[in-house]
């Protein structure tokens, strides 16, 4: 399968790169800068990525591009361009007026890299340095106002260079010139979710045979379609277990299992709620709880497959961007949440991850290709931990029973005001916080809920959804009139960083 590397430098928009490529319909893989597939015949073009440096700065990646120079297409975005400017000879200064945010590009060469881009089209820039010194053999083929060398092609060899980023939203032509590349690279643009069914079949038929699978259901949409693509490849021969650990939202389990039975799939439904209130009886501490509840998940799952003969594989619903080897260079490193994690080592089974490849919008789209419903496909995710880490301090059956109600009403409030696709995820948080209330001529003390919900791409940043107050009247007064246990609700208004999504 053809493909194009994306050389990551370390910026925070290397992963939109990708992702802009795969809905361009073509397959690409993010390596470290310094890590290019050498003996890759399949790759057809480079992608040189931003970064958070400066090509002056010591510590700066400087790698040896001599073996890719003149042999692939490559384009060079932002530190990329500058870099392949700064190697050849060129100067990279600090500009003057540092052009941030919006700015508007005129080509001024006919380039194939700006077929079909109007002077004046908005790009995003994003770096302080630019190229002040033009090496041989560079030719600008477009500017802005403040920055004259905005791109570049090299002349005699199939390199080009942009000072802005056409990955990000904000870069309106972005896609048209990500798309120009590609032709320039001779993309066959044929990555689309009915072939990578289809090819994925075929290999999940090849590599396990006639095995036996096990997999781990979680509700949310990355096990689901894993399950489904599995089904279809060995029917049968695939078994899912779907646990209720007691800390799921109210009537989820029932709802997932007729979910999962629509699709035709083989499910044990596993009620270990007791096990798990028992577990976490008096438990306060946020990271404890994790640790319990992931433990319970592995001993029960275990439990029920050794009840099963001759499974061979655990199949996973692990996705790309788990498994990029992301360079950590601003110490921010991606939080994984790996609940299932130790599980293959413990049961000694080989793992299978048939969606490995795909980032998340993918997923969705591989979903809706194989019939599956949309809202199962739209689903918010879900900490693996549930209820658990959203009721701060210890864990009881009533305490569960009170943020079930409460959350239950947000949720479907958001439905029914069609508000829920507009968010990336929302819950409501039990707060060990009594509070002083009134109601009827009685005086109350009772809980403090918290409303969460939140907009994002990838739950790396966030920020607070600005939900209409009319919506937040009416879902507090609602949790406050018919949650017993409840008489005070807040709204979060905290973006992520400095906070994050889930309160502990
Ligand atoms: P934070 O709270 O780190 O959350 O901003 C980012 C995303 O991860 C989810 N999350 C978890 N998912 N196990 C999971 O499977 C966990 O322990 C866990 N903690 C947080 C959170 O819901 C959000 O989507």
């Amino acid at each position: 399968m053809e493909k194009v590397i994306i050389l990551d430098f370390g910026s925070q928009t290397t992963q939109l790169i990708g992702r802009r490529l795969r809905e361009l319909n073509t397959y690409c893989e993010i390596v470290p800068y310094n890590k290019f597939p050498a003996d890759d015949a399949s790759v057809i073009g480079v992608i040189l990525s931003g970064s958070p440096f400066s090509v002056n700065d010591a510590e700066a990646f400087k790698p040896d591009l001599s073996a890719i120079r003149g042999r692939y297409p490559i384009l060079g975005i932002c530190y990329g361009a500058q870099y392949l400017a700064y190697s050849s000879g060129g100067k990279v200064e600090k500009g003057d007026s540092r052009e941030y945010g919006r700015a508007m590009l005129t080509p001024i060469l006919a380039d194939p890299l700006l077929t079909n881009v109007q002077p004046d089209s908005q790009v995003w820039m994003s770096h302080g340095d630019t190229i002040t010194g033009v090496p041989d053999k560079f030719q600008i083929i477009a500017q802005t106002q403040d920055v004259p060398c905005a791109a570049y092609r090299i002349i005699g060899e199939p390199t080009w260079g942009v000072q802005f980023h056409p990955e990000v939203f904000h870069t309106t032509v972005g896609t048209t010139i990500l798309d120009n590349f590609l032709q320039l690279c001779g993309a066959k643009k044929d990555w689309t979710p009915a072939n990578f069914i289809e090819l994925t079949i075929h290999e999940l038929r090849e590599k396990l045979g006639d095995d036996k699978v096990i997999l781990a259901l979680s509700g949310g949409v990355d096990s689901s379609v894993s399950a489904v693509l599995l089904n279809k490849a060995i029917g049968k021969n695939l078994t899912c277990i779907f646990v209720d650990n007691g800390l799921l939202r109210k009537n989820e389990f029932e709802k997932v299992l007729e979910d999962y039975a629509h699709l035709g799939l083989n499910v044990l439904g596993i009620d270990a709620k007791e096990y798990f209130y028992r577990e976490l009886a008096g438990v306060k501490e946020p990271e404890r709880k994790r640790k319990i509840i992931g433990k319970g998940f592995i001993d029960i799952f275990d439990r029920e497959a050794a009840k099963l003969h001759d499974i061979r594989w655990l199949a996973q619903g692990t996705i790309y961007p788990d498994i990029i080897e992301s360079l950590s260079i601003t110490g921010m490193t991606i939080k994984s949440h790996h609940n299932v994690g130790g599980l293959p080592e413990k049961m000694h089974l080989k793992l299978v991850e048939p969606l490995r490849l795909l980032f998340k919008d993918e997923v969705r789209r591989v979903g809706r290709e194989l019939g599956m419903k949309e809202h199962l496909i739209k689903r918010h995710p879900f900490p693996g931990p549930g209820l658990g880490v959203r009721i701060l301090g210890d864990v009881t059956p009533e305490k569960v029973r009170i943020l079930q109600d409460a959350d239950d009403i947000f949720i479907s409030g958001l439905r029914e005001w069609g508000l829920y696709d507009d968010v990336w995820q929302a819950g409501v948080i039990l707060l060990p916080v009594q509070s002083v209330g009134v109601m009827g001529d009685e005086r109350t003390y009772e809980n403090a809920v918290a409303l969460r919900a939140v907009t994002s791409a990838d739950a790396m940043t966030a920020d607070w959804a600005h939900l209409p107050y009319d919506f937040l009247a009416k879902i507090s007064n609602e949790i406050i009139n018919k949650v017993r246990g409840v008489n005070r609700v807040v709204y979060d208004v905290s973006s992520k960083p400095p906070s994050t999504i889930e309160w502990e």
